[in-house]
């Protein structure tokens, strides 16, 4: 059975913390520890509400984690101006590595599709700001099942959705916790190392793969 590989969103196909060129205009010299705060908010909200069961969606979440990098980083942000950087955060880049392969992946029949925590309208904007919307055949997101990565859940909406099965489905992510995630479920996972300095968690799941650049995917899934 071909491959089906579920693209993780932030981190992987998109950069998060490129939202930083729109914060020095606010913070100055502090736009890059402002948006590692943001993202790692962002994150901390979604797995605490996904543990508390008191869902609100990810355009949400990211807006509290705004809010509290503001108050923590002691900036006084309009709201008009909170405003235009949440639309910023619907128009990031995506890294460069991201349409060749996407491309490569395509043309040997391999099933992309975007998996992410974002709402749809969210990944639909961000996918066609980086001229990748005709590269992934569908969006599943977890606001379709009200709760986030890692919670099984969501993988187990994604084979759903998609009719893959666990064993040929590859998750492709930057993000430790999804590639975890994943694995619990019998997933096969490759982990996408875009900082050299990133650490992976020592838990009992490990990826079948690590890469740092996403053009290594078709040799590494035998598809050359
Ligand atoms: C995503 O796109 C969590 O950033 C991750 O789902």
């Amino acid at each position: 059975m071909p491959a089906t590989l579920a693209l993780d969103i932030y981190g992987t196909l998109i950069d998060p913390l490129a939202v930083k060129t729109a914060l020095v205009a606010h913070v100055g010299d502090e736009a890059g520890a402002f948006a590692e705060t943001w993202r790692s908010k962002q994150l901390e909200y979604s797995f605490r509400r996904g543990l508390m069961g008191a869902y609100r969606n990810f355009t949400q979440v990211t807006r509290a984690a705004l809010d509290f990098a503001c108050e923590a980083h002691g900036a006084s942000i309009e709201d008009n101006a909170r405003i235009t950087l949440m639309n910023h955060y619907r128009t990031l880049d995506a890294f460069p590595d991201v349409a060749p392969a996407l491309t490569a992946l395509q043309q040997k029949g391999v099933a992309l599709h975007a998996f992410s925590n974002g709402v749809a309208d969210d990944i639909t904007a961000l996918l066609e700001h980086a001229g990748l919307d005709d590269r992934v055949s569908s969006i599943v997101s977890a606001d379709e099942v009200q709760t986030f990565k890692p919670d099984p859940r969501f993988y187990a909406h994604f084979l759903q959705r998609t009719g893959a099965t666990a064993a040929t489905t590859w998750l492709v992510s930057s993000n430790p916790f999804d590639v975890i995630g994943a694995a619990a479920c019998g997933w096969n996972t490759v982990w996408v190392k875009r900082d050299p300095n990133a650490v992976f968690d020592p838990w009992e799941y490990v990826p079948e793969a690590i890469i740092s650049n996403l053009m290594e995917l078709p040799s590494l899934l035998a598809l050359s």
